[in-house]
């Protein structure tokens, strides 16, 4: 139904006879001529309509937005003064010979250019939204990423494996979804919250290199970066370290960058410890962008008389940190009550600080409500360690060391955008040294910080039982300008291992037989070392778009509380289906 797309029809074709297909973005009449702004994936084309050809003008007369017409043409330039050198087919018009309706078009809910729908409008009618450009655009370079990714893995010997979905629940740390088995009454399937143990399973049975563009299903808190369901590229290698595979993996991240966006990611990626991640940034993500970074001052603080201090100083869990906001002496009275509103929801429960005026002066030329209670070497040493200079201000966090850490580290990339301090450009970084383990509260238990087929660091296996928070674990995250974009970790691939981590974590050994008995069987018919990693795609899609929101790189995302407003998903079904699955509804508690 066309020779070219409206959007690829440029000066190169004047004179010449084209047939386009496409929506109507605009119309609009002039004077008796009637111009119509045909719009497809790849772009806008004029179309003119004169009353020379009546009946084909009358037709033109009757378009609306949207509609959805053919035309046959003649490429021709527009006048002078009118070429719009902002379009592709700026410097042309097509002059309307012939004119079909293929379909008519109510008036949409929203206009393609209007940048202030409600995101929920959006969503309904996301077939609408969807032909906006820049969601095409978004979409286009999604695709052209996973081609890009897809064919370095093709080239370098990786096998695409599928792995399924109905399967059993995978510790991943998030809820699962479940779906009734009709078959096993009162059985579920899990929808995998990733293909971890299938991957691993793949390398026992010789297939060396894997990948797979997976769909995985979390039931967790949502948001801007999280979805219910979410697409991984998954890989897992046999016979290679992490050295070998974090180069092979950042080599891959580099041509998709150069090949995608056409710019270049520094060789090698920068590397650091999970524990100077959160020594300098107070995050395991750290968005190197922003240069602030967070100094610790307990040492000195464990003798104040300030007991807000004293306490986390002096507590093996707590930690009193500094972080300085260059020229942050203009910030006003409001702008600190609201950054400790912000600091609030992360648990401190403030947030001090000092106004640096003069230096010069001494504690005179200092201004904070909490300098009253440090003496003047606490002072001194605040002031050097945190290179403070005229007009900055210093904020601290006491607390414990994950809530300090977790707010300051928030505050940090609060400021950063804020103030402006965020630097172009990208800052790739694998973080590694994970511990193996942390100790969870809530629970009273170690849980992994990875997942329970990360292997031990060598050096510490012997610590497993006796110090189990200083082991450290093979794993490693890739991040990209402050947000995890892929994690990973060499595997366990020795069944006594995997036995005594289970144990550890608290996995009794018939839970461990129950729900990982076909792994622990599997470790111990010849198995290789191994070791992979998955890369969230939506999130790298949807930072290499420079997108606000994961759900923008997505065709069909769900929202905040996890439903499709398109299909209106989840949604009841009928008495005959839950009696095949044999399941009744209890009424929520309190309706009952
Ligand atoms: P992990 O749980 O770190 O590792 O997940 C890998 C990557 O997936 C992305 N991601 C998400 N993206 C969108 N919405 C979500 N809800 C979501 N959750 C995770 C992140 C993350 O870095 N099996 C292991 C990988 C391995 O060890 O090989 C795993 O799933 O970008
Ligand atoms: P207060 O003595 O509670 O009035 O607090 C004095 C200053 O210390 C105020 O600026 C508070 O915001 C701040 N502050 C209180 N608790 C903390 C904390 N845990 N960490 C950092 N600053 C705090």
């Amino acid at each position: 139904m066309r020779s070219h797309y409206c959007g690829a029809v440029d000066e190169t074709l004047l004179d010449q006879e084209v047939e386009l297909s496409g929506w109507v973005n605009r119309r609009r009449d002039h004077g008796g001529v009637i111009f119509i702004d045909l719009r497809d994936r790849e772009g806008l084309v004029q179309v003119v309509f004169d009353p020379d050809r009546p009946e084909v003008f009358a037709v033109a007369e009757q378009v609306r937005n949207e509609y959805v017409l053919r035309v046959k043409g003649k490429v021709r330039p527009r006048p002078e003064g009118t070429v719009n050198p902002d379009l592709p087919t700026g410097k042309i018009e097509v002059l309307g010979l012939e004119l079909e309706v293929l379909n008519r078009a109510e008036t949409p809910p929203f206009q393609l250019d209007d940048d202030d729908v409600n995101e929920e409008i959006r969503l309904r009618y996301r077939y609408i939204d969807l032909r906006k450009p820049e969601m095409q655009q978004r979409l286009l370079i999604r695709s052209e990423i996973t081609r890009v990714l897809r064919n370095y893995l093709d080239d370098n010997g990786f096998m695409d494996i599928e792995t399924p979905m109905l399967t059993r629940a995978t510790p991943e740390g998030a809820r699962d979804y479940l779906v009734p088995s009709r078959v096993h009454h009162g059985e579920f399937f899990a929808l995998p919250q990733s293909p971890q143990l299938f991957k691993q399973l793949l390398m026992m049975s010789g297939m060396d290199r894997y990948y797979q563009v997976v769909r995985c299903f979390r039931d967790e808190d949502l948001r801007a970066d999280r979805q219910p369901e979410f697409t991984q590229l998954d890989i897992e290698t046999s016979f290679m370290d992490e050295d070998q595979l974090m180069w092979l993996m950042e080599d891959m991240i580099r041509e998709v960058v150069a090949k995608v966006l056409g710019e270049a990611l520094p060789e090698p990626f920068p590397r650091m410890s999970y524990a100077e991640a959160m020594l300098r940034f107070g995050s395991d993500k750290p968005d190197l962008r922003i240069p602030l970074e967070l100094v610790d001052v307990g040492d000195v603080m464990a003798g104040v008389e300030f007991k807000v201090f004293a306490g986390p100083a002096n507590d093996p869990n707590g930690r009193v940190a500094a972080l300085r906001l260059p020229q942050g002496g203009e910030l006003t009275r409001k702008e600190i009550d609201d950054y400790t509103k912000f600091v609030s929801i992360y648990g401190a429960r403030g947030l001090a600080y000092i106004k640096v005026n003069e230096l010069a002066k001494g504690r005179e030329g200092l201004q904070s409500p909490i300098l009253k209670f440090l003496p003047d070497d606490v002072v001194d040493t605040i002031m050097q360690r945190t290179a403070a200079e005229d007009g900055d201000l210093v904020f601290f966090g006491a607390d414990k060391t994950s809530i300090v850490n977790e707010s300051l580290g928030a505050l940090r990339v609060k400021l950063g955008h804020d103030r402006g301090l965020v630097e172009h450009g990208w800052r790739p970084l694998w973080v590694v040294d994970f511990p193996m383990f942390e100790w969870d509260d809530k629970s009273n238990r170690w849980i992994s910080l990875h997942h329970p087929f990360t292997s031990p660091s060598e050096e510490h296996l012997d610590k497993l039982e006796t110090d189990p928070g200083m082991c450290h674990s093979r794993a490693y995250d890739m991040v990209l300008n402050g947000t995890e974009v892929g994690g990973g970790s060499m595997r366990i691939f020795r069944s006594d291992v995997q036995t005594r981590v289970f144990k550890l974590l608290g996995i009794s050994d018939e839970e461990a037989e129950d729900k990982f008995g076909f792994l622990l069987r599997a470790l111990e018919f010849g198995c290789p070392p191994h070791g992979g990693i998955a890369f969230g795609l939506d999130r790298l899609v949807m930072l290499l778009t420079g997108s606000q929101s994961i759900r923008d790189v997505m065709a069909f995302p769900k929202t905040q509380t996890a439903n499709c407003l398109l299909t209106n998903a989840p949604s009841d079904v009928s008495e005959t289906q839950l009696k095949e699955l044999n399941l009744r509804i209890r009424r929520k508690e309190k309706d009952a």
